[in-house]
């Protein structure tokens, strides 16, 4: 195989021919599916006569090729490693080839595949070449219409995109099926299944009266796990039509779940195809976190049919277009559903912990990359969860209004067509009347920015200076950075008043809670009438994805922390006086100097347990210490096993100083009303299973005997998860042990909470953890081709930060074999299975040596284009 080359932004050219309607003819067989593809065809207006139609394919046995019925003779056509050729056709023509294909060999899960015995097809981004030859790019779209004809015992449902227009029985037991689809789609959005699926119904009408089907498709013992998931999708398509005025434009809508998926959704024209952990629920079975993530992924799902279905990309670079955006719109849609203020912590404690890494490390890349060896490793954070931040500022700053009228006239302007990042900000520019180049930049310029703030007040004037200087650190392949335009919301909070002080700048009001905007790489605002010596509140509610670093003492954050008016201020006013605390025992830990806890933050976290909370899941997060993998991210140098030791005396000191208190706590929220994902419920388990967790840090017998009846009782997953977590994670065995073995028994036939047994175990500080990942790989219900087995043993261990970084090396060898057992079965999982590894310099030498050592044992393999794009850039 020759080395994979890279694909350039720069290179873009439209397609040669494009087609206008695409029939394909499936006859399912496990060993030989044939596939017969009749396209209609045309050369681009702007084409020179006489180019040759290229079109993509994989692993497609031919078996007949024609143009306008006429069989193509050996030396008409040639098969290349990237597809087929055909150096001479007409400017108009039907395109007729068939092709053989075996899904019960597809591990990788792209293509076409089996799952369970069922047939389903995964094409985003380059799945469809792999099912038939094809100019597999989003820039072509087509309407479908697609036969699939099954076995009527083993396939009694057969599914495409679109409307069933006919069916009928076949000889031999074979029946068929054909879906029309009267929406143009590129490829990558084309879906099938088939199998004994069985399927929960309901109907919803659109704001203009249409009346739509809904279907959700499960194997029989799913049956009874599919009421959230329906009441979700319900709400997010009201919602769309409220909020974005869009509504669903097709009679019918299906979901279907399936078992081995290697991501959480895809958003297929009226056919989502939805990994089984992200559509199913129960309260018996689902955490609060799994509904929450279903909601969030149905929502996501569905508002892809305008935002990626309806407009879609252009090629590959402008992936964020529809993610970035759709991720925005499914958060805004969970913020009104949920608590506002929890979903939006919760949003950014990941992204500070996952984002900011993945743009700190060797694969760091702009939200629209400028080149890329394998697409399918550029389902990132960056290109999701950081373009959903750009999204964010854009509608902050041009205001809902003038957004909300750019993504009318988007969606009216570009229907039906594939389009770029910049027409998506053209029509935000034009709506607002704003000048959005500098903004741009975003896009294209990978990294976190950095901040250095810091003000001044000027008593005898009542003047607050603030200065504030940005700088971007150099990335791979981009050295030099350019300043961004950071939109900052800010208030000064007086402290003698404890409230927001009008801010003036410049001569203009801004009210109590504004927005300023930093363009130049450094800039000073001067806020005048200033009545009292401020704290500032800087980039309130996380106004743009960058590092602000203030020197505030720890009594100013203790000040922000009970008096800030933005609620998510005052939560991370908390982490930043917890990080200040950790920060000097991680010293002390390192210079085996005896560890004394900070009375301040013993003080912080007393008022927070004395006061009435308004919002018992904001109080959850505010109790909650950062995790070992956000203190990481603050480090210059990770030391494991100090951060672990700091967080550690940090609970233990907390739950002793302040048992009764959580005790109280805990009583006081343990009501075990009929289980239901509502907002108010889930902040009350939330702040139970906190309190529980920090009595449990230090093993005395009340806390065991709490954490052992919520087990026992039974009540719903969320608590019995919380409890099992915090016996597994004891240092006791003798509670881990019989726990594990009973909720293992009684959940065996499960797979979805079979995936959390195995987590909870893997994830323990406990020195076998990773014995314990070795041996579990021998049990039944672990399998190496399904992805959400491998996440949940193989990928929780990598994140068990203490046992995956052992000094012995031990940890990123297990990871490592593992990766080299799925790059030749699943690619996609491999390249990212492999991710903790490539953050080799954020640790000392010694385990610098042996990831980097076990990164070159990788390179020795023959190697999927995606772990090879992967590996050579963590290496490089
Ligand atoms: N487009 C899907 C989503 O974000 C994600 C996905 C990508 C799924 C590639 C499968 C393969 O909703
Ligand atoms: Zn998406």
């Amino acid at each position: 195989m020759s080395e994979p080359q890279p694909i350039y932004l720069s290179d873009y050219r439209p397609p040669a021919y494009r087609v206008t309607h695409t029939e394909l003819t499936f006859d399912l067989d496990p060993a030989a599916t044939r596939v017969k593809a009749r396209l209609h065809v045309e050369r681009h207006p702007d084409r020179e006569a006489g180019a040759p139609l290229e079109l993509d394919g994989e692993q497609l046995a031919l078996k007949a090729i024609a143009i306008d019925g006429q069989p193509l003779g050996e030396d008409e056509y040639a098969l290349t490693e990237r597809g087929l050729r055909v150096e001479r056709v007409p400017a108009r023509f039907l395109l007729d080839t068939e092709v053989e294909i075996a899904p019960e060999d597809n591990t990788a899960l792209e293509g076409l595949y089996q799952s369970n015995g069922m047939y389903c097809t995964q094409c985003e981004a380059e799945g469809f070449r792999r099912i038939t030859f094809y100019p597999d790019r989003p820039d072509v779209m087509a309407t479908f219409s697609t036969t699939v004809i099954g076995d009527a015992g083993r396939e009694p449902v057969l599914l495409s995109n679109g409307n069933p227009v006919e069916r009928g029985e076949l000889p031999g037991g074979r029946h068929f099926v054909t879906w029309e689809d009267p929406h143009p789609k590129p490829c990558y959005l084309f879906a099938l299944v088939a199998g004994d699926l069985k399927k929960v119904e309901d109907g919803f009408t659109t704001a203009g009266g249409r009346d739509v089907t809904l279907q959700i498709w499960v194997e029989e013992e799913n049956l009874g796990k599919t009421d959230h998931a329906m009441a979700s999708l319900k709400r997010a398509m009201r919602w769309d039509e409220e909020t974005y005025g869009r509504e669903y434009d097709l009679d019918l809508f299906m979901i279907v779940a399936v078992n081995d998926f290697n991501m959480g959704a895809m958003e297929n024209k009226g056919l989502n195809i939805f990994n089984s952990a992200a559509v199913l629920t129960h309260p018996d079975t689902a955490t609060d976190a799994a509904f929450q993530r279903v909601e969030g992924i149905v929502a996501h799902e569905y508002f892809h049919n305008w935002s990626g279905n309806r407009v879609t990309c252009r090629d590959w670079f402008q992936l964020s277009l529809k993610e970035g955006f759709t991720v925005f719109r499914d958060q805004c849609f969970s913020a009104d559903t949920n608590s506002a203020p929890v979903k939006r912590i919760e949003e950014v404690s990941f992204f500070r912990t996952a984002q900011f890494a993945e743009d700190a490390g060797p694969t760091a890349h702009p939200v629209r990359p400028d080149h890329y060896i394998e697409i399918g490793n550029f389902y990132t954070l960056t290109i999701y969860e950081k373009g959903a931040e750009i999204v964010r500022m854009l509608r902050n700053l041009v205001g809902w209004d003038a957004f909300r009228r750019g993504s009318d006239r988007y969606f009216e302007r570009f229907d039906g067509q594939a389009v770029t990042i910049e027409d998506f900000v053209a029509c935000m520019a034009e709506a607002s009347g704003r000048d959005l180049s500098q903004f741009l930049r975003w896009y294209d310029q990978a990294g976190t920015p950095e901040i250095d703030a810091h003000g001044e007040y000027d008593y005898a004037n009542g003047v607050y200076r603030l200065v504030l200087r940005q700088r971007t650190p150099a990335t791979p392949g981009q050295p030099d950075k350019r300043p961004l335009h950071i939109p900052i919301r800010l208030g000064l909070v007086g402290t003698k008043t404890g409230r927001d002080l009008p801010l003036t700048l410049d001569g203009e009001a801004l009210g109590t809670d504004g927005v300023i905007h930093l363009h130049e790489e450094e800039q000073e605002f001067v806020f005048t009438e200033v009545a009292e010596a401020p704290v500032p509140s800087l980039a309130r509610n996380f106004s743009a994805p960058v590092k602000l670093h203030f020197p505030y003492s720890r009594e100013d954050l203790a000040f922000l922390q009970t008096h800030d008016s933005d609620g998510f201020n005052r939560w991370d006013a908390g982490q930043r006086l917890a990080l200040l605390a950790l920060d000097d025992l991680i010293a002390a830990h390192r210079n085996g100097v005896e560890k004394v806890m900070d009375g301040r933050v013993v003080e912080a976290f007393r008022a927070l347990l004395a006061a009435e909370p308004d919002d018992k899941a904001v109080l959850a997060e505010m109790l909650t210490l950062p995790s070992e993998a956000y203190i990481a991210e603050q480090q210059p140098l990770v030391d494991v096993d100090a951060i672990h030791a700091a967080r550690q005396f940090v609970k233990q000191s907390l739950a002793l100083a302040l048992r009764d208190d959580f005790l109280r706590v805990y009583e006081a929220n343990r009501r075990e009303a009929p289980y239901a994902p509502e907002p108010e419920q889930i902040g009350e388990r939330s702040l139970k299973n906190v309190a529980l967790s920090y009595l449990m840090s230090i093993e005395d017998e009340e806390g065991i005997e709490l954490a052992r009846r919520q087990f026992e009782a039974d009540h719903n997953m969320t608590d019995v998860r919380a409890a099992l977590t915090l016996l597994v994670h004891s240092s006791r065995d003798d509670l881990a042990d019989p726990a594990l073995r009973a909720f293992g028994e009684k959940w065996a036939h499960d797979p979805l909470v079979m995936d959390q047994w195995f987590s909870i175990q893997v994830s323990r500080p406990q020195s076998d953890a990773l014995e314990r990942v070795k041996f579990l790989m021998d049990h039944p219900a672990f399998s190496l081709t399904n992805p959400n087995k491998v996440r949940a043993l193989i990928g929780a261990f990598a994140q068990n930060r203490i046992n995956f970084h052992r000094a012995d090396g031990e940890g990123y060898r297990l990871l490592a074999d593992v990766v080299i057992e799925l790059n030749r079965l699943n690619p996609e999982i491999a390249a990212r299975l492999v991710t903790p590894l490539t953050r080799w310099q954020r640790f000392d030498e010694t385990r610098q040596d042996l990831m980097k050592g076990e990164l070159e044992r990788i390179r020795g393999e023959a190697l999927s284009p995606n772990l090879y794009e992967v590996i050579e850039k963590a290496l490089a």
